[in-house]
């Protein structure tokens, strides 16, 4: 008798989603690791979110990512969340384990994956400094957390934000809060610096968050920005000295993660690095 070997369905739903990387960059991996998957992009508007969610149950999706608007809504959705993604109040990838939907965030992880082939030190020994306390920070902010790193101030346009995610985090740090108007961040003593926010971000390209003064010795400065690929920021870094890391990094990581939760291989992240960069242009 003749049967159909299905083809595994993966995806990422999000609004708006026809600008998204990632089907390629996933369709790329199940071609070149001879996986019988697809990856497909879902445009999905937040009052659709839960009839999506049932349907994917129905045709018994594999897996799939998470993307704005829904990251925080589809928590309720799911039958299981992990720890840290609880924590963080985000998901961003989602693995259908025989019928039940449970969430991950490989967004912090992946800022994580990426910045450790950039620093020299332990990571659990550096002294960090967030610029932002968006849905980015606090991924971030408390994956670095529960890998042991203790010491992460948190500089933003509004104090109270950065406040939250300190208080809100279930992972001891050492923490201190600051606004970006008050010059009390003694940039030196920070090993790790990360911009995430939006500022110098394209269109607004000559844009920097803060102004880089004197960096400590071997000192990383990160933007997880990706478009521009150096922003005006990571240039002022690289003039004083620091190892610099952009969003691609963590773009390609939270990506392989997430690859790595629903087929069991840790894919290529150079192969995945040039899929993003041509696309980039
Ligand atoms: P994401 O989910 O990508 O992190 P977000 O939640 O909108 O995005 O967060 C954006 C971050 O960038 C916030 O910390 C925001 O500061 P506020 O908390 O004060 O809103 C910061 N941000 C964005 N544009 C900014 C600007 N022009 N000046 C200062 N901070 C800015």
């Amino acid at each position: 008798m003749w049967v159909r070997i299905l083809e595994k369905i993966y995806g990422v739903i999000g609004s708006p989603i026809a600008h998204s990387m990632s089907p390629e960059m996933h369709n790329d991996l199940f071609q070149y690791y001879k996986l019988n998957a697809r990856y497909h992009a879902f445009h999905v508007e937040q009052e659709n979110l839960k009839d999506a969610i049932k349907g994917f149950k129905a045709i018994g999706i594999s897996g799939f990512n998470v993307t704005i608007p829904h990251k925080v809504a589809i928590l309720e959705l799911l039958d299981e969340v992990e720890e840290v993604a609880a924590n963080i109040g985000a998901v961003n990838t989602v693995v259908n384990d025989k019928g039940k939907l449970v969430g991950y965030n490989t967004d912090g992880q992946g800022f994580i994956t990426s910045i450790k082939t950039k620093v020299k030190k332990e990571l659990a020994d550096c002294r960090v400094l967030l610029i932002g306390a968006g849905g980015a920070a606090r991924a971030i902010f408390i994956s670095l957390a529960s890998v042991g790193v203790s010491n992460i101030d948190i500089v933003n346009r509004t104090a109270k934000k950065a406040e939250e995610i300190i208080t809100s985090c279930n992972y001891t740090t050492v923490s201190s809060f600051y606004t970006l108007s008050e010059a009390k961040y003694d940039l030196e003593k920070y090993d790790i610096i990360i911009n995430t926010t939006s500022i110098g971000m394209h269109p607004n390209i000559d844009e920097t968050p803060i102004s880089i003064t004197q960096l400590s010795k071997e000192s990383v400065v990160s933007d997880i920005i990706y478009n521009p690929l150096k922003t005006s920021f990571l240039k002022e870094a690289e003039k004083k000295g620091a190892i610099i890391d952009n969003g691609i990094g963590m773009f390609v990581f939270q990506g392989a993660l997430a690859f790595e939760k629903w087929t069991g291989i840790f894919p290529d992240p150079l192969r995945m690095e040039k899929v993003v960069r041509t696309r980039l242009g």
